[in-house]
């Protein structure tokens, strides 16, 4: 009998998604560039070994599947993809699937979906790490709506489920959307690490916790409201102890955050899409100040260390953290609104919060009430949905004195500053743009519009030069 479904690359999330796949009851064909490698997949499969298919070349890895065929790529995303595409072109026909299940840029996804290939085409964005592939990841397919009903059996089987039961794969829209989602779900994810770091530098530098400690208080916030994957890990990685030295782990890392660029890509798209996403913006320029060691301790030899011992309590750091997390996802989800009018796609917001509810690295008990809070309306801002803006309201006066007390002390808080900032502009009814407009008018006769209406679209000072 023939393989359901093939896939190619076997590096540490091609393997583990191709052992969940085969583990669900899928024979799967697996072909990789080096064949050692798929020697090896194949004999570490362990009981799942005679429902893997191993290929030594692409010809053998299309002749295993049975057509039409589906070929998942777990490849580098970039050219790697388009090579794949490429070498794979001349072996399949019309009816057949390539997913691209990699973290590809969806500009990249839209480009080879309008690109008429000869082949029919998927991008799919796949969260959860290699933990998630190999027992259940989220899943956000986009491409041809008929495309992904047919390999939708498969990825359903392989996702991880939210508590109610439902699968967390789902269809997002054509072409680049399933990409799309996962570049603002990596932008979130930047978003909640930055301001879990945030907090744990209040902890460590301002109240002088030690590490164990501090593991211990996102242990107990992991019970609470906070509750999510990433507060969890977060709380392991505070509670675990060096094995060279036994110091406190987080003590004997070096403070330099690594990036791949989705979280990039989601500022960068945020600006065309001109959508305010600040939190996720300072998440990103964050990680790229940590990686200017040198520069950073010039600056401390320069104007002294910034963070100083302060006064806070515990659960107002629960609750600052709390009002960040609201705060920023709902510029996450506005952003996605934005860009469904803007490329034309129809993504489901409730459905995008179902999706992120399990196996993704964002997941997260909120996640269940935001996509209540979407279904009542997708296109209100998240913190005007009445059960938000009562928690927001509730947690803002604690996020202000922690971002001010902060402030204070020298400690870096541009995420949880970035949160506030927007909070406060965007519930001040008369801002202070009339002075940008009078100054764009002032020097280049930009024109504005009057409070009272009337006809009267430049200032004296045009008359006066
Ligand atoms: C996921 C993650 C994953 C991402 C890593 C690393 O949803 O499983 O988003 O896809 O590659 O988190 O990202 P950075 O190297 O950019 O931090």
């Amino acid at each position: 009998t023939k393989a359901k479904i093939g896939l190619i690359g076997l590096g540490t999330m091609g393997a583990a998604l191709a052992l969940n796949i085969a583990e669900k009851g899928f024979p799967i064909a697996v072909w990789n560039r080096t064949t050692e490698v798929t020697r090896r997949f194949h004999a570490q499969a362990g009981a799942l070994a005679d429902r893997v298919v191993p290929t030594e070349s692409l010809a053998e890895l299309v002749a295993a599947i049975a057509p039409p065929r589906a070929i998942v790529l777990m490849v580098p995303a970039g050219p790697a993809v388009d090579d794949q595409i490429a070498a794979l072109a001349p072996l399949l026909g019309p009816e057949d699937l390539v997913i691209d299940a990699g973290n590809a840029n969806f500009h990249d996804t839209d480009r080879r979906a309008a690109a008429g290939l000869p082949m029919r085409f998927l991008g799919m964005g796949v969260s959860g790490g290699e933990e998630g592939a190999r027992h259940g990841p989220a899943i956000m397919g986009g491409g041809a709506r008929a495309d992904w009903d047919r390999i939708a059996p498969v990825m359903e089987a392989i996702a991880a489920r939210a508590e109610d039961g439902t699968p967390c794969a789902a269809w997002m829209g054509e072409a680049g959307a399933g990409h799309f989602v996962k570049t603002v779900h990596n932008g979130i994810e930047y978003a909640d690490m930055q301001m879990i770091a945030e907090v744990y530098g209040l902890m460590r530098d301002g109240l002088g916790m030690p590490a164990a400690a501090i593991g211990e208080t996102f242990a107990a916030w992991n019970r609470g409201t906070l509750k999510s994957y990433l507060v969890e890990i977060s709380a392991a990685v505070a509670a675990a102890s060096d094995p060279l030295t036994g110091a406190p782990m987080l003590d004997v890392i070096l403070d330099a955050a690594g990036q791949k660029g989705t979280g990039r890509w989601t500022a960068i798209e945020a600006q065309h899409l001109a959508a305010p996403i600040p939190v996720i913006e300072a998440a990103v320029a964050a990680r790229n100040v940590s990686a200017r060691l040198d520069e950073r301790r010039a600056g401390e030899a320069r104007f002294g260390a910034g963070p100083q011992a302060l006064e806070l309590a515990l659960p107002e750091l629960e609750a600052a953290l709390i009002a960040g997390k609201i705060l920023c996802y709902a510029q996450g989800f506005a952003m996605i609104e934005a860009s469904g009018r803007a490329f034309g796609w129809r993504l489901d917001l409730p459905g995008i919060a179902r999706v992120w509810r399990a196996g993704c690295i964002i997941r997260s008990a909120m996640l269940n009430d935001m996509a209540s809070a979407l279904a009542e309306d997708p296109s209100r801002n998240l913190v005007l949905a009445p059960f938000f803006a009562e928690r927001l309201q509730a947690a803002i006066p604690a996020l202000r004195r922690v971002v001010a007390q902060g402030v204070l002390h020298g400690h870096a808080l541009p995420a949880l500053g970035a949160g506030l900032g927007w909070f406060d502009l965007m519930r001040t009814g008369r801002g202070t743009a009339n002075m940008i407009q009078a100054q764009r008018d002032f020097f280049g006769a930009h024109g504005f519009d009057r409070l009272d209406g009337q006809d009267n679209h430049h200032g004296p000072w045009a008359m006066a030069g």
